[in-house]
């Protein structure tokens, strides 16, 4: 039987801190531990289609004996978030098998891995997925690489702004990533000090916002306020002024500021920002460097095993292998509306709607 295999690594998707700490395990342990050798292909996909195969090397990227990859953000693969890649499954199957791989390892959210897992089932290829977003909307694992960094991120921001909006009694609505899940904004807004948090998973009123704005002033002397926005909600029941706003065309965060000026009768004085891809960027946090370079370790222990259709899921501590169909039956993941971490919002005061 042959032992030696020739192993594709790749990143698809948007990207996010902790994909090159990713490859960078990946190649380690595939080259120093099997003995194989380990090609990246460009831009996902893409590369697939275009026979594209960089050769990977453990000291490839040495810089006088440092190894950027582990703190680098991006992918030095680079990475698509769209494309035409289901009407050209077979060519890219063919692709794949010109390229002489044996195994393929898949770094991506779960639309990458949907379209990866289709490619496996009718190429029949050995495929091993490893999660990463920002988003954290990937189930059936308590970790993804990239979350913890964007938190982070968002946090540091929260941080700066409340000074600011301290110093000249402002309102400031921070509207953060998260697509149609809640996870970003909720566990960044609690770390970060919010004192209300907008999430796709549950409905809010912006009467109540402003009622809850105007208690923190009345009752508690507070003439400031933090307002996480997830891009992800949608317009309230109670909407005065936007009917027709559908995100993420509207801006969801512009929306809130001007409904709560509205109902507050321009009394506050609002800002906005919109944190956008910074939240992307960034030197990956110790615990996403920890996560990927566990997850690049066992994938490629899988490749050796000779599994295939799994996905490296973080559990109590650990790193398992899970069926990536049972990963994709459920995801995209949603905040579970009485989840331990709404309950800690709401026993903290903070206004998260209903
Ligand atoms: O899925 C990751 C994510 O950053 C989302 O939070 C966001 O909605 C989207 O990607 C942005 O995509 P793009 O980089 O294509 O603008």
């Amino acid at each position: 039987m042959k032992t030696q295999k020739r192993l594709g690594i790749l990143t698809s998707g948007g990207d996010c801190p902790g994909l090159n700490a990713v490859i960078r395990a990946v190649v380690n342990h595939a080259i120093s531990t099997y003995g194989w050798e380990v090609v990246g292909i460009p831009y996902a996909t893409k590369g697939l289609l275009e026979r594209k195969a960089i050769p990977l090397s453990l000291h490839g990227l040495d810089l006088r004996g440092i190894d950027p990859l582990l703190n680098m953000g991006g992918t030095i693969l680079g990475s698509i978030n769209k494309g035409d890649t289901l009407d050209r499954i077979d060519e890219i199957i063919t692709c794949y098998h010109d390229l002489e791989l044996d195994a393929l390892i898949g770094i991506g959210g779960d639309g990458s891995l949907a379209i990866l897992n289709k490619l496996r089932a009718v190429g029949n290829w050995q495929f091993i997925a490893i999660p990463k977003t920002i988003d954290n909307d990937v189930a059936l694992t308590d970790r993804v690489v990239g979350f913890d960094t964007a938190v982070n991120t968002i946090v540091d921001s929260l941080n700066r702004l409340t000074f600011t909006a301290a110093s000249h009694d402002r309102i400031m609505i921070v509207e953060v990533m998260g697509r149609s899940a809640g996870h970003l904004a909720l566990h960044s807004g609690i770390a970060g000090g919010a004192d209300v948090i907008l999430i796709p998973e549950i409905a809010y009123k912006i009467g109540e916002i402003c009622q809850h704005l105007a208690e923190l002033r009345e009752k508690w002397g507070r003439k400031f306020a933090i307002v996480v926005v997830a891009e992800g909600i949608k317009i309230a029941e109670d909407s005065a002024l936007y009917p027709s706003c559908q995100t993420p065309t509207c801006g969801i965060g512009q929306y809130i500021a001007d409904e709560i000026r509205n109902c507050s009768h321009n009394e506050l004085d609002i800002r906005v920002s919109v944190l956008g891809h910074i939240q992307r960027g960034g030197i990956p946090t110790a615990l996403d460097r920890l996560v990927a370079t566990a997850f690049g370790k066992t994938a490629v222990d899988l490749v050796a095993a000779g599994e295939t259709g799994k996905m490296v899921a973080w559990h109590n501590g650990q790193v398992e292998a899970v069926a990536l169909d049972a990963v994709l039956l459920h995801s995209p993941l949603h905040v579970t509306t009485n989840s331990y971490l709404v309950e800690t919002a709401r026993a903290l005061g903070i206004y998260i709607g209903k």
